[in-house]
């Protein structure tokens, strides 16, 4: 793909040449003009074929051209090259856009060529080999509205790396080399909205990297490094409203640590290793309205994680270790899960079928949003021995199940444990097809959609009762818990102790 446009680009040059035999004669004569653009070569009309860059332009009459994509060939150009004077002879341009071919080559900011054009809007490198971009690498533009770097190699920022550019709005950075961040490296932006640095290997965000960002909107740390976030990474991002963290390395989510982000309505934290949070995790987010967590490690929710929380509705929680989601950590938010707009999602947990998970059933009854119907119809369980046992004596005394059941008796013991992967096979179809007949009473983790067994069978903690409570949990209960939690929470606890000792060395 690329060598065709690299012989395209030469069969075209040569057309051109042979076209504008006669303009070069026009050209030659304006060189000679006294017009201060007179020593210039016309970026976009390039004739010599060994010149290290081309570019295409819209227009390609002498300052005409607002967009130019240029092409570094030929063992790449140097810094101080005098070829960069050319670009006066297209002062116009708003857009401009370097991408580097294997044979190329360019190693720093072409910072030549952005100081001399006062139009410059759009700034895009890729495919370099820049592994540095130094202080004002940028010249202090004045018109300069977005600059994207992905995929160049970048691995150091220095202070006042981006500096002084204050019309600038949106920062790329995306798939390059980054593995901390500095203080001082994003300095006197005052319209900087986005900024994206996914797909680098960040580890390190220093303390304040983003503090001078006050009127940024996004940031994107999606796919780095990261293990720990703490409140003094956030400093300054007091109008941030998306946050994303996805693909990170994140263990714990400690006391206050996105508490700077008074704005924030959106937070990414999928896909990372998060097995704890802390009670007030989130505190300080009281704009969040979207909180997702998907793809972690998380074994238990603490009753009060989400009390700060206030205006969340949409909550993803999709594959974690979660074996329950008691009413009371959803306290604060239960009625914004009944409006048009909002959302839960637990598939993929860990979750029995017992009665601390019987408010579901009334938030299926009584919320508004499709979204919640459909994520919680979905929802299955797992099932003990005796809710299993119960549900099919329930059955059977309904006569018109009864074959059904039979059934499903019959194919079990059909079956002997030799083909037992085909079984669980059978019984993943069955639970997708048709509830009724896909039940094992031989299998420990049966699962079976939640809204499909009546509130009243959900068993209690209490092992003496099986009737269902609407009530707040009994002292069993509690116990029960707080037993099945139990190393996990201490294991937590240990890890912050760490934490906390590491961040004191
Ligand atoms: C940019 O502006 C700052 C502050 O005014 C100044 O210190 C710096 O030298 C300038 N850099 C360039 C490359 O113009
Ligand atoms: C910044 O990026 C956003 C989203 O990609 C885009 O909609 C917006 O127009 C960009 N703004 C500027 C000034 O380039
Ligand atoms: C669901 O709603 C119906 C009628 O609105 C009510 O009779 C029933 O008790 C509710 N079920 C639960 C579990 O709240």
């Amino acid at each position: 793909m690329d060598f065709r446009y690299l012989i395209l680009m030469i069969a075209f040059t040569t057309v051109e040449i042979n076209l504008t035999e006669s303009r070069q004669n026009d050209k030659r004569r304006w060189k000679s003009e006294k017009s201060p653009y007179s020593q210039f070569v016309n970026i976009c009309d390039i004739q010599d074929r060994v010149s290290k860059v081309h570019c295409y332009c819209e227009n390609i009459k002498i300052k005409t051209a607002t967009k130019a994509d240029c092409w570094v060939f030929n063992g790449g150009i140097a810094e101080d090259d005098p070829f960069w004077s050319n670009f006066y002879s297209q002062p116009k341009i708003e857009r401009l856009t370097f991408n580097v071919r294997a044979d190329g080559g360019l190693t720093y900011i072409p910072a030549k060529v952005i100081v001399r054009l006062d139009r410059l809007q759009y700034l895009n490198i890729q495919y370099a080999n820049i592994f540095s971009i130094p202080s004002f690498a940028f010249t202090n533009s004045t018109t300069l509205r977005e600059i994207a770097l992905p995929k160049n190699k970048i691995g150091k920022l220095e202070r006042m790396a981006f500096a002084h550019l204050i019309m600038l709005a949106n920062v790329s950075l995306a798939e390059n080399q980054i593995s901390e961040l500095q203080r001082d490296v994003f300095y006197v932006l005052p319209n900087l909205q986005r900024l994206h640095l996914s797909k680098n290997i960040i580890s390190v965000l220093h303390d304040g990297c983003f503090k001078h960002l006050n009127n940024l909107i996004k940031l994107d740390l999606n796919s780095n490094l990261l293990t720990v976030v703490i409140r003094e990474n956030f400093q300054g991002l007091s109008n941030l409203i998306t946050l994303d963290m996805r693909n990170n390395k994140l263990m714990m989510i400690g006391d206050l640590s996105f508490a700077e982000l008074w704005s924030l309505q959106e937070l990414y934290l999928d896909d990372n290793e998060i097995e704890f949070i802390s009670e007030r995790g989130f505190g300080g987010l009281t704009q969040l309205k979207k909180l997702s967590l998907a793809d972690n490690k998380l074994g238990v929710l603490d009753d009060g994680v989400l009390d700060d929380i206030q205006k969340l509705n949409v909550l993803n929680l999709i594959n974690n270790k979660l074996e329950t989601l008691k009413q009371e950590t959803l306290r604060s938010v239960i009625e914004n899960m009944k409006s048009n707009y909002a959302l839960i999602s637990l598939d993929g947990n860990r979750l029995i079928c017992d009665c601390r998970l019987s408010w579901l059933h009334k938030l299926r009854n009584e919320t508004r949003s499709k979204r919640v119907k459909a994520s919680l119809d979905r929802l299955s369980c797992v099932m003990d021995n005796k809710l299993k046992n119960n549900l099919v004596n329930m059955k059977t005394q309904n006569t018109d199940t009864q074959l059904k059941i039979n059934s499903g008796y019959k194919k079990e013991i059909d079956r002997s444990d030799d083909d037992e992967e085909e079984f669980e096979d059978d019984i993943y179809d069955d639970a997708m097809k048709d509830q009724d007949i896909g039940f094992d009473v031989s299998k420990k983790d049966y699962r079976r959609k939640l809204m499909e067994i009546p509130v009243d069978m959900l068993p209690c903690a209490s092992k003496l009762s099986y009737e269902a409570t609407f009530s707040p949990p009994t002292q069993d209960e509690v116990k029960y818990y707080k037993t099945s939690g139990c190393e996990k929470c201490l294991a937590s606890i240990s890890f912050m102790a760490l934490c906390t000792l590491t961040r004191i060395l």
